[in-house]
């Protein structure tokens, strides 16, 4: 027998507050949005916000811009949300960069913002959000990590190296935090249709002298279902985590990869 109600306040974020980083485009985007529909409030914060991308985003979401990798940004800009609000009870490290080139061409410069950004940005949210969920009592964080933590793909190396240390920090922070009640998951998307995989596919179409579509489906070819992921798909599974369905695990490393990549 079909019981609907059953399932109805599995995905009910009410009476929580969430910041997601890197959220004026992208994932982060996708990430609030769902957040907000779930019934959070949520913070989208960013380096910067464009109207474009503000078109996009749902009214009712409050936007503060701020830098991961400055701590005492970072410091300030929570603070300020626990005085307005009350508490910070979910935090979504999403903010990331890609940098691709083979191991003899890297420049370390640029090896160092993307570690500065994916990884140190990480360290440097959960740090100061942490503090706040203790005394909530309750706290839920959502790694962005990616299916190249876990692949080992040519020119990737600064990508995956950063990705593969927010996945085990993932791990780590999960036993570390299990007993205050605050759970760590991560999200380990495959291609997700986003401005950063708009620009990695026309890089690729130009390279192969193709066309966007070309692009497009060099990229799709690569994964078992010929589709890339939306926005959209990745927010619903950060609701998944941070709502009733997700008490039920810490620590993980979730595929969301449609098949590419089974952890
Ligand atoms: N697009 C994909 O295929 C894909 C796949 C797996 C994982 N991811 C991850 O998803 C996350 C979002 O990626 P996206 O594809 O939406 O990228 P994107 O470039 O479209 O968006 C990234 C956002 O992060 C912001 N940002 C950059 N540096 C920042 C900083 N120092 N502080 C705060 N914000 C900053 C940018 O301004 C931008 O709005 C990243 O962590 C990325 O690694 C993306």
């Amino acid at each position: 027998m079909k019981n609907l109600k059953r399932f109805e306040n599995l995905f009910d974020l009410s009476g929580h507050i969430a910041v997601v980083t890197g959220a004026a485009q992208g994932n982060g985007l996708g990430i609030a949005n769902a957040l907000y529909e779930a019934g959070a409030v949520v913070v989208a914060t960013d380096i910067s916000f464009k109207d474009e991308q503000e078109k996009k985003m749902m009214d009712g979401i409050v936007k503060m811009t701020m830098d991961v990798t400055k701590e005492e940004e970072v410091k300030r800009v929570f603070a300020e949300i626990v005085k307005q609000y009350g508490k910070l009870d979910i935090l979504c490290n999403n903010a990331g960069i890609i940098y691709k080139n083979l191991v003899e061409k890297l420049e370390i410069e640029r090896f160092e913002t993307v570690m500065d950004i994916n990884l140190i940005g990480t360290v440097i949210c959960t740090k100061h959000a942490v503090p706040y969920m203790k005394e909530a009592g309750w706290g839920r964080i959502v790694n962005i990590s990616s299916s190249q933590a876990f692949l080992a793909s040519e020119t990737y190396s600064a990508y995956s190296a950063s990705k593969a240390a927010v996945s085990h920090l993932t791990r780590i922070w999960g036993n570390e935090l299990v007993k205050d009640n605050i759970l760590v998951n991560a999200l380990c998307p495959c291609y997700v249709m986003t401005p950063m995989m708009v620009d990695s596919i026309s890089r690729k179409a130009e390279e192969l002298g193709t066309d966007t579509e070309g692009g497009y489906k060099y990229f799709a070819d690569m994964l078992p279902t010929h589709r890339l992921l939306e926005i959209e798909e990745i927010g619903n599974w950060a609701v998944v985590l941070c709502g009733e369905l997700g008490m039920a695990t810490t620590g993980s490393n979730i595929s969301i990869t449609c098949g590419q990549v089974q952890l």
